[in-house]
């Protein structure tokens, strides 16, 4: 087989990666959609087909458009930047598509997707290197370990990318040469939380430096990192999150949703499934993404493994007015899942695990009488497995909203539905 191809593309892959054919063969080439003819470079010949590289595109689809941002192809983000709104639109609900299909799937209802915006994203990790002319600041490039030095990021909330060049002048004057660091970033209700991960510790002038740099920007807390230890340079407002109304402190790599519309899509869908269903529990609850606004109408049982999220769940009950009781289980729900005879006192059934799924709690809900279930996930295939396991045991599955806080990536998160008929 020739080692570069002409290719026309036909479809898209569950990675975004556009696919051709070579004599019956799938051909993966990144950075192109349906209707391209393109001209790529094999690169690694695996079982599922060849993947490549994209040399030219001969003849564009007409759905391309210019794409937005001015890193685009450098940067390991937003590969799919280059589709038009409508293709975009329509391969996030096919991406969902598949995934169940892969799974047995073929006939549930997938609704139109939730796609948050540009300049939405509210949480970011940067990598910092400081460098002979000075600190590079941004995402991975693409398959590599170097940094895109960001000028701009059209996917992020403004008030996270206009710290980025102060945030390279005062990491300028403070780490050493050639010395990388991560910079983690969330936008909270009461400001920016900002963590710096870097191996070495703070002198009395460093500290001084940061401590001017929260302050001439407003900057909520920061808490700077040196293997594992943190360190809290200077906490001016404590970060909070606020689930409609209810004040949530929010712990160190705690798990929040990755954009405020993506929260409310999903918490929206969660609440409307519930409705009608008494006792609801809310597994993986997290500091309360689900758990507070279920609870304006139930009576609502949150579990959760990491106890510093339960904590923070528990001070929101705490300081929370209008709310119906809020019961917590500290609980590694893996290796002790909440049992088919608990869940017997209970109506409805949220959960939202990691990307790993939830194979052992969903095998004790497939053995419980629980009416709805309501399944949040960031793993399409994860999600369609515990599906089958949910459907085996009586349920359907009735309908599947994706939720995408990815914009132009593959990334995607599904809120399932199902009823015990
Ligand atoms: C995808 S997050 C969802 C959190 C929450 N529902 C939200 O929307 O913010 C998954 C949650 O599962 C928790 N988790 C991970 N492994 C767990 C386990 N074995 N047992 C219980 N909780 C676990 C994490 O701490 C995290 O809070």
């Amino acid at each position: 087989m020739a080692d570069i191809l002409e290719v026309e593309i036909t479809s898209l892959g569950a990675q975004g990666d556009g696919v051709g054919d070579a004599d019956g063969t799938p051909v993966f080439v990144p950075f192109t959609m349906p209707g391209d003819i393109v001209k790529a470079a094999v690169k690694d010949k695996r079982r599922n087909g060849l993947y490549t590289e994209l040399l030219d595109v001969i003849s564009p689809s007409v759905q391309r458009q210019e794409p937005p941002c001015q890193h685009f192809g450098a940067c390991g983000g937003c590969q799919l930047q280059f589709m038009n709104d409508a293709v975009y639109s329509s391969w996030v609900r096919e991406r969902a598509s598949m995934a169940l299909a892969h799974h047995g799937f073929t006939d549930v209802p997938v609704l139109d997707p939730a796609i948050s915006p540009r300049a939405s994203r509210r949480r970011v990790s940067l990598k910092a290197l400081k460098t002979v002319s000075g600190v590079v600041l941004g995402f991975n490039e693409r398959q590599s370990h170097k940094v895109v030095n960001l000028k701009a990021c059209p996917v992020t909330r403004a008030e996270l990318t206009s710290l980025f060049d102060p945030l390279r002048k005062v990491l300028g004057a403070t780490l050493a040469q050639a010395m990388a660091a991560n910079v983690h970033m969330t936008l909270t209700a009461t400001g920016v939380d900002m963590m710096i991960d870097a191996p070495m510790s703070l002198d009395l002038a460093a500290r001084e430096r940061l401590v001017e740099f929260v302050n001439a920007h407003d900057i909520a807390s920061l808490h700077w990192q040196e293997q594992g230890f943190l360190d809290p340079v200077a906490i001016r407002r404590e970060p909070v999150m606020d689930f409609g109304g209810v004040h949530v402190p929010l712990p160190p790599a705690a798990f929040i949703q990755a954009t405020d519309e993506g929260e409310a899509a999903l918490a929206g869908a969660v609440v409307a499934a519930c409705e009608g269903y008494g006792r609801v529990a809310d597994l993986f609850s997290g500091i309360g993404t689900f758990t507070f606004p279920l609870a304006r109408g139930h009576q609502v049982m949150a579990a959760e493994g990491a106890k510093s999220a339960l904590d923070a769940l528990k001070a929101g009950v705490s300081t929370a007015t209008g709310l119906r009781q809020v019961i917590t289980r500290h609980r590694d729900l893996f290796r002790q899942p909440i049992s088919a005879a608990e869940l017997d006192k209970i109506d409805a059934v949220v959960f939202d695990p990691p990307r790993a799924g939830a194979a052992a709690q969903v095998a004790e809900i497939a053995k419980s009488t629980v009416k709805r279930v309501v399944a949040v996930s960031c793993n399409p295939n994860t999600f369609s497995r515990d599906a089958r396991t949910l459907v085996d045991g009586g349920y359907t599955l009735d309908s599947v909203l994706p939720v995408d806080q990815f914009l132009w990536s593959p990334h995607l998160e599904l809120v399932g539905v199902f009823t015990r008929v």
